[in-house]
């Protein structure tokens, strides 16, 4: 019987979705939907990980993550590990409607944890809120997809699999794909019939953005593949003396597989409760910073987290990228709560900036006022938008 209700919720979020041809045509693009077989090979570890298969658990791993004294994930290496294998990751490209030159940039969106591509692309209000649509406007094409363990990509198991570095390593296959043409082939053949791409090969350049978990993956990817990017967009994540200082407790977990609604997810699935979502992702001025349908929306697409994936975060964090060419913007919150410990302002360090990209073309920081770590669910997000348009245009891109 129990079982027969989580099918029924799971066949209503999947028939409330917007149908095929509407995602498919938009204002000022086209955009199709993908299942993409991405082979990727990382090293892992096997982590001394509290078990999560109950809320009472899912909370007390939280508690003790954010212990003090608990040591860190390096010290609870029980093997080092390598994971391969070919894993299913469902994808958005777009393209815009009308020709132009930008038409040839693509931008590789990696979203945060919480939340899947939908991040990029509310459809609770396109026009005003969507990157992808803005992105679209202005003329660039954009690829967005649900990383590995989120929304209809693969859900592998929660401790052993799904971590940073196979992360980072996904992202580089997506990459070489989008370089070397295979990703837009693979579009050509999808149904409606993606006649926008006949004109396009392949893009002539690569821009990333990341969003929090997304940036850090960024981060990372660009450090350690500095001349696969021709430009970089971090959003939401600086390395900084208050990041992630909130805690894992003020996410207010749940166990994913038992939630309200339930997930169909594995042990080791966590899943915010709505306070916890209003913790981390909204924040600034309650009347003029955003809605009340903003956070029910933002409350509506949340997806669960693997707990292995923030074990592994050490592995990837602060990466030194000497290779990089590239321009970086970094766009934070006014009042992230999670990244800035409620004001980003001052938060930004050059110099730390600098050497970290010491070969960036040039790097660049702009904090968005009067918003919360999700900038795509705030009042003046397209505003933003168009900061960071300015700032690629300025760059050539
Ligand atoms: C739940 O997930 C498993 C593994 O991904 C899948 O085989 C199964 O069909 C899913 N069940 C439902 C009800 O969607
Ligand atoms: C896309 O939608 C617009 C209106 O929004 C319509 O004019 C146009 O014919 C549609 N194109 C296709 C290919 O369906
Ligand atoms: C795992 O690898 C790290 C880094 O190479 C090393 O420091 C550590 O001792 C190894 N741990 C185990 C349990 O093999
Ligand atoms: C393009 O890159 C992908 C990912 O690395 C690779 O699997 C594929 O073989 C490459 N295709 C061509 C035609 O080079
Ligand atoms: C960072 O590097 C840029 C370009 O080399 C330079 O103009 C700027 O002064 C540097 N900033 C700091 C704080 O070192
Ligand atoms: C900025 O970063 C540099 C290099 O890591 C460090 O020496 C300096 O103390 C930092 N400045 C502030 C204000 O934290
Ligand atoms: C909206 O964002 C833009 C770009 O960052 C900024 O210039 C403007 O002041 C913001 N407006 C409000 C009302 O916060």
């Amino acid at each position: 019987m129990a079982s027969l209700l989580v099918a029924a919720v799971l066949l209503l979020i999947r028939s409330s979705k917007a149908s095929t041809i509407d995602s498919f045509n938009r204002t000022h693009g086209f955009c199709t939907q993908l299942d993409i077989p991405v082979f990727a090979t990382a090293d892992s570890a096997i982590y001394d990980i509290p078990r999560v298969d109950n809320n009472i658990e899912a909370r007390a791993w939280a508690i003790y993550s954010d212990t003090w004294s608990t040591p860190g994930y390096d010290q609870r290496i029980i093997k080092n590990t390598t994971t391969s294998g070919t894993f299913n990751i469902h994808a958005q490209l777009c393209i815009p409607k009308f020709f132009n030159k930008k038409k040839d940039i693509l931008q590789i969106a990696t979203h945060g944890v919480h939340y899947d591509s939908r991040y990029w692309d509310p459809e609770l209000d396109r026009e005003e809120l969507s990157y992808v649509e803005a992105s679209l406007k202005e003329g660039y094409s954009i690829f967005t997809y649900d990383r590995l363990g989120v929304g209809e990509s693969d859900k592998p198991d929660a401790y052993d699999v799904v971590q940073a570095p196979l992360e980072v390593e996904i992202l580089r296959q997506l990459t070489l794909m989008a370089r070397n043409g295979t990703l837009y082939r693979f579009a050509r053949r999808a149904k409606p019939t993606f006649t926008a791409l006949n004109k396009v090969e392949m893009p002539s350049k690569v821009v990333h953005v990341g969003h929090s978990w997304g940036s850090v993956l960024t981060s990372a990817f660009i450090a350690k593949y500095g001349d696969l990017t021709d430009g970089a967009i971090i959003t939401g994540y600086v390395l900084n003396q208050y990041l992630g200082k909130s805690g894992m407790a003020s996410w207010g977990v749940d166990y994913a597989a038992t939630s309200c609604p339930p997930f169909n997810r594995t042990s080791g699935y966590v899943v915010c409760q709505k306070s916890g979502i209003q913790n981390i992702f909204f924040a600034g001025d309650v009347h003029t910073a955003y809605t009340k349908g903003m956070l029910e929306y933002g409350d509506a697409i949340k997806q669960p987290v693997p707990v292995g994936e923030l074990a592994s975060a050490y592995h990837v964090l602060g990466l030194p990228g000497p290779s990089l060419k590239a321009p970086v913007q970094y766009m934070l919150a006014e009042f992230d709560f999670y990244i800035c410990g409620g004001d980003c302002k001052g938060i930004f360090n050059a110099t730390a900036a600098n050497n970290t990209y010491p070969n960036a073309a040039t790097i660049e920081a702009y904090i968005q006022p009067n918003t919360g770590h999700a900038f795509t669910l705030h009042n003046n997000a397209t505003a933003g938008y168009q900061v960071t348009f300015d700032f690629l245009t300025r760059n050539g891109l």
